[in-house]
């Protein structure tokens, strides 16, 4: 069978595996350095001039652009080819996999090479809006054209959440393309970069996550079962605050606290657990994990309506967008990667629970310090926390080396699935 047309759904098959390892590696780059490496140099800039002017606009694009697309999009990408056929195709092109991880990652890399370097930026700023785009287009129709296979209802509202997060990535995605022809510069202005870092943070990553979440987590945290009629209008709440960003800041940040609130609701992160959590392979704090970074995903959106109350300076605004992006994004990427990528890379177990927790517990350290402290310096309430910004960086930079450490090592040295099933077999246990 020629390779364009082999089927990879089904559950193990090495060439699946490989490609999402080349997806997951990709995605940890671009989170080191282009990402978080840059943060820190922005960081290190603004906290010693004490001012957020003092960090190259081209360069805070830069990094945000690394992290999201670059991290987080490489990951998602990568994910869905993986996962979401196994739901909804019986068939998926090989050939669309590949092609649109080099379409993808090349546009990533000279979108932030452009922003870093504005080396021949009117062509090359752009090319990479249409690489980007034209690599999302291939995912969108390949994964989300096909007709479903067997309905499965216990992924019923998971797949909602992930078809919707699907066309608002590839919104989101033309969205950048075609703003990225309208510039004069090789970096968005401010006040269009204002809403559109709400369509690519709440409006494609946060439904993304939901959808994980609403697959993963319950069962992971011995969850009472999901209120199912909360998850749609939790959703339709998302996509209004989304779309109401563009034309109300505060109308948006009260919809969007409206929304989060309701789908930790509907999921029952708050209430006791109905059966024990099935945390084999993970840390035994991953229940606390899981609920703080949802916490700061409701925190993110409660200072955010402080922000749009306080425009300038943009204290308020800094630090609703990193707890979002470090105190949910990042924690909720460090707790329910470690449980599910060792299976997907047909590995045995993560490399070191005891690493995931030590790194989780400095992101959220991290992050109280960066949240508080940026609030606190940039709006001058006490300039004495521009001393804390840098701290801030040294623990999350921690963190995030310590999570790529993990999941580097799990992939090269852990032990296969079957090798180990099979020795558990022979010792009688199965
Ligand atoms: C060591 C960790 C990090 C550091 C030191 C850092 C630093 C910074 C700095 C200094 C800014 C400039 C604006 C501001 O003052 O808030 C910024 C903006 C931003 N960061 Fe981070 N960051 C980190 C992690 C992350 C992560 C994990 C994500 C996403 C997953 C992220 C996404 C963003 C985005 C989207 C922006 C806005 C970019 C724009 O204005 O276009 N950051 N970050």
């Amino acid at each position: 069978m020629p390779r364009c047309h082999r089927s990879l759904s089904q559950p193990h098959d090495p060439d699946l595996s490989r490609m999402l390892k080349v997806y997951i590696v990709t995605g940890i780059a671009f989170m080191l350095l282009p990402g978080t490496f840059v943060g820190v140099l922005n960081l290190l800039k603004i906290s010693s001039a004490h001012t957020s002017g003092a960090a190259d606009a081209g360069w805070i694009q830069a990094h945000g652009h690394a992290q999201i697309f670059g991290w987080l999009g490489t990951f998602i990408l990568g994910i869905g080819y993986y996962a979401i056929p196994r739901l909804r195709l019986s068939r998926f092109s090989f050939t669309a996999a590949w092609t649109t991880y080099f379409l993808w990652a090349a546009g990533v890399l000279i979108r932030w090479a452009v922003g870093t370097w504005p080396y021949r930026w009117e062509i090359l700023f752009p090319l990479a809006g249409i690489l980007e785009l034209a690599a999302v287009a291939i995912f969108a129709g390949t994964v989300y054209l096909s007709r479903p296979r067997a309905r499965d209802d216990k992924w019923r509202e998971s797949v909602v959440l992930i078809t919707a997060a699907g066309w608002m990535m590839v919104a989101a995605v033309a969205v950048n393309a075609v703003e990225s022809f309208r510039v004069t510069a090789p970096v968005f202005p401010t006040a269009f970069n204002q809403s559109y870092l709400a369509l690519i943070t709440w409006g494609f990553v946060v439904p993304f996550i939901w959808g994980f979440l609403s697959r993963w987590t319950p069962p992971l945290l011995g969850l009472r079962k999901t209120h199912q009629l909360l998850v749609r209008p939790a959703l339709g709440l998302l996509l209004i605050g989304v779309a109401l960003a563009f034309v109300s800041a505060l109308a948006s940040a009260v919809v969007l606290l409206v929304a989060t609130i309701a789908f930790g609701l509907a999921i029952r992160y708050f209430e006791p657990p109905e059966k024990e959590p099935k945390l084999s392979g993970v840390h035994p704090l991953t229940p606390s994990f899981i609920r703080l970074g949802y916490l700061w995903s409701i925190v993110a959106a409660a200072i955010a309506i402080v922000a749009a109350l306080h425009p300038i300076p943009n204290g308020y605004a800094g630090a609703s967008r990193h707890a979002l992006t470090v105190g949910f994004f990042a924690a909720t990427v460090f707790t329910i990667g470690p449980r599910v990528l060792p299976a997907f890379f047909n590995v045995r177990q993560l490399w070191s629970t005891r690493l995931m927790a030590v790194s989780l517990i400095l992101l959220h350290i991290g992050c109280v310090i960066r949240v508080t402290s940026q609030i606190l310096a940039y709006e001058n309430i006490a300039p004495i926390a521009w001393r804390a910004l840098p701290l801030s960086a040294g623990f999350e930079m921690a963190a995030v080396t310590m999570f790529a450490v993990n999941l580097l090592m799990t992939l090269t040295t852990g032990s296969p699935l079957e090798a180990y099933l099979a020795a558990a077999r022979e010792a009688g246990s199965f």
